[in-house]
C-alpha cells in the first residue's frame, strides 16, 4: 500500500540515512544507506555470502521468464508483462502450484502514477524498462537475485530449501512481479481519463493462468495462492475466481499483510506526513471506479450494485470466500498504520522501521533478539505512554480484528502476532507459542487442522521482527 507519499517517505528516510550515515553503522553495514535500487553484492556482504553458500544445495530449477501474449494484460505504461515460473523440482509435486503476487503500492492520481513509473526509482520499474529487468522495488531481476533474495530471503513460501519451506519447496513456483498499481484488480485498458496509464491487474492474473494451463496447470491438484501487501489484497480479490478457473484443483489462499478494512486517519499530534491512500469508504469507491476493479462476485452480488465497491477490501469480501484460507497478518500492521493511516513515526527508531526493499534476512541478522526486544521497548514507550497514539492503536487493532476473526470458517487458519510488522514474516520470528507462520501454515495445509496462532498479550508484545517491507 504505497502511493507517492511512500516515495516521499522513503526518500526522506534515505536522505536522513545518508546525512547521518555514521550514526547508523548497523544500517550502513548492511547496505541500507547505499540506495534503494541496488542490493549489496555478495562479495560486499559476508553474511549474504555465507547464506548463499549454505543454500547452494537448494537452488532448485532455474526460473523461466515467461511473457504473456495478451494485449489486455499489460503494465501501467502499456509495456508487456513477464512473470517467473520455477518448475517443480520434486517430481511428486508436479501437480502442485504456488502462485505469489508481489506487492508494491497503488497509484490513484497522475502524479502518483508518474512517480511509480520511475525508471528504477519508482515502485513500478517496468515503465520504460524491459520487464526482464524488473522485480519491482527498484531491483533488477536476475537469477542471482531470484535465488538469494526473492525466493529465499524475502518470501519464504518461494524457498526451495526444505528446512525453510518444508511443504512447498519442491512445488511449481510462479512469481508474479507487480506492475499495474491497482492491487491486481484493474480491467481498465483504455487510456481514456487515466492520464495514458492502464490498470490491468486482473487481466494480468487471467493471462498468467491461461498461459500456464498448457504447461500443466490445467491438471493441477493443489494450488496455493499467496502474495504480500498489495499482492495480499490481490489474493483476496482472486480467491474464488481462481477456484472457478480450476474446478478440479483444491485452491487455498495464504494472504500476507493483505487484510484491509476501512482506514481512519490518525488525527492526533505529529501525524506522519507520508500521506498515502487511506482506504475510507469514499476513496475506496473512487479507486475502484478509477481502476475499473474486478470484484469478487459472491460478495458483489450480495452487497448490491451501490455498495459492491466495498468488496475490494478483505474486511468485506472475506466472509464470502469459497476456499480455505490461512491468514498471515500482524495485529498492528506497521505500513497500514504509518503510511496509510498517518500514525506518527517514532523518533530515533529508524532501526525498527526499514522502508527499504532490501534483503530482509540480512537486515534481521544485523540485530539479535535481545536488541529487537530493546527496540520494541522503546517503541512501546513512545506509542503506549501517549494517550492519543495508544488509543489509536487500540482502536485500529479492534476495528480490524473483528472482521478478520469473523471471516474465519471452520478449517481456516491464522497467524496473527502482536507485532509492528507488515511483510517481514520469517522462520525465526515473529513466533507465536514458539511457532513461525511457516510452522503454522505447514501444519494447517498438511494436517487440515484449524490453526489459530494469535498473541493475546496486548499491544506490541509478541516475539517480533522489524518493520521491513519487502
Ligand atoms: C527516468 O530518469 C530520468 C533521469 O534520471 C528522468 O529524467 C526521467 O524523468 C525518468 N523517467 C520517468 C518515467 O520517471
Ligand atoms: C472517452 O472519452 C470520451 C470523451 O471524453 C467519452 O465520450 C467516452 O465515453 C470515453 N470512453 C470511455 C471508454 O470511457
Ligand atoms: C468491516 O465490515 C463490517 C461489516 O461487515 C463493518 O461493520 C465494519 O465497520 C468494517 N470494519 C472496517 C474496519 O472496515
Ligand atoms: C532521540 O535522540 C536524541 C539525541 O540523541 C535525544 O536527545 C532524544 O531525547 C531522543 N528522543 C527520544 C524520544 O528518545
Ligand atoms: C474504528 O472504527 C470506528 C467506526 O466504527 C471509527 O470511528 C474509528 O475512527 C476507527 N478507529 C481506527 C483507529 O481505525
Ligand atoms: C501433523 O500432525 C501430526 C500428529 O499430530 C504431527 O506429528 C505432524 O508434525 C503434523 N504435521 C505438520 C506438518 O505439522
Amino acid at each position: 500500500m504505497y502511493v507517492a507519499g511512500l516515495l516521499t517517505f522513503v526518500i526522506l528516510l534515505l536522505g536522513s540515512c545518508r546525512a547521518q550515515a555514521s550514526d547508523h553503522s548497523a544500517a550502513e553495514a548492511i547496505g541500507e544507506c547505499a540506495g534503494t535500487d541496488k542490493r549489496p553484492a555478495d562479495s560486499d556482504s559476508p553474511v549474504l555470502l555465507q547464506v548463499s553458500q549454505a543454500r547452494h544445495h537448494h537452488v532448485g530449477n532455474s526460473p523461466e521468464l515467461k511473457w504473456v501474449n495478451d494485449p489486455l494484460a499489460v503494465c501501467l505504461d502499456g509495456s508487456s508483462y513477464g512473470f517467473y515460473w520455477q518448475k517443480a523440482s520434486d517430481p511428486t509435486a508436479s501437480e502442485k502450484w504456488l502462485f505469489f503476487l508481489q506487492g508494491g503500492g497503488e497509484c490513484t492520481s497522475q502524479a502518483s502514477c508518474q512517480s511509480q513509473c520511475g525508471n528504477g526509482t519508482g515502485l513500478t520499474t517496468s515503465c520504460g524498462l524491459s520487464p526482464s529487468q524488473e522485480c519491482g522495488f527498484g531491483g533488477e531481476c536476475s537469477l542471482q537475485q531470484w535465488h538469494s533474495v526473492i525466493a529465499t530471503a524475502d518470501q519464504k513460501f518461494l524457498s526451495v530449501d526444505p528446512v525453510v519451506n518444508p511443504v512447498m519447496h519442491g512445488w511449481n513456483h510462479v512469481y508474479m512481479p507487480f506492475c499495474s498499481q491497482d492491487q491486481w484488480s484493474g480491467t481498465r485498458t483504455s487510456s481514456n481519463s487515466t492520464w495514458g496509464y492502464r490498470f490491468a491487474g486482473h487481466y494480468i492474473v487471467k493471462a498468467v493462468v491461461s498461459n500456464l494451463r498448457a504447461h500443466g496447470l490445467a491438471a493441477a491438484g493443489e494450488v496455493v495462492l499467496s502474495g504480500v501487501s498489495s499482492g495480499g489484497m490481490g489474493v483476496y480479490i482472486h480467491a474464488n475466481w481462481l477456484q472457478d478457473q480450476l474446478p478440479d484443483a483444491r485452491v487455498v489462499i495464504a494472504p500476507i499483510a493483505g487484510f484491509f478494512g476501512f482506514g481512519y486517519k490518525y488525527a492526533g499530534p505529529n501525524p506522519n506526513p507520508a500521506g498515502l491512500a487511506t482506504f475510507t469508504d469514499a476513496t475506496t469507491a473512487s479507486y475502484v471506479q478509477l481502476w475499473e476493479s474486478y470484484l469478487p462476485q459472491e460478495c458483489a452480488s450480495r452487497l448490491g450494485a451501490t455498495l459492491s465497491y466495498r468488496c475490494f477490501l478483505a474486511n468485506f469480501s472475506a466472509p464470502f470466500l469459497k476456499v480455505p484460507q490461512f491468514v498471515i497478518q500482524a495485529q498492528t500492521d506497521c505500513v497500514q498504520l504509518l503510511l496509510n493511516d498517518y500514525l506518527p513515526v517514532p523518533t530515533n527508531l529508524s532501526q525498527v522501521i526499514q522502508p527499504m526493499f532490501g534483503n530482509a534476512d540480512e537486515i534481521d541478522r544485523a540485530f539479535n533478539q535481545q536488541e529487537i526486544e530493546a527496540l520494541y521497548g522503546q517503541l512501546r514507550r513512545q506509542y503506549l505512554t501517549h494517550h492519543q497514539t495508544r488509543a489509536y492503536m487500540e482502536e485500529y487493532k479492534y476495528n480490524n480484528s473483528i472482521g478478520l476473526m469473523a471471516s474465519l470458517k471452520q478449517g481456516d487458519g491464522i497467524f496473527n502476532p502482536a507485532c509492528f510488522v507488515h511483510s517481514n514474516f520469517a522462520t525465526d520470528k515473529p513466533l507465536i507459542q514458539g511457532k513461525s507462520f511457516m510452522d503454522g501454515f505447514g501444519e494447517w495445509l498438511v494436517n487440515g487442522t484449524d490453526v489459530r496462532l494469535q498473541d493475546t498479550c496486548g499491544l506490541l508484545c509478541g516475539h517480533c521482527s522489524l518493520c521491513i517491507w519487502a
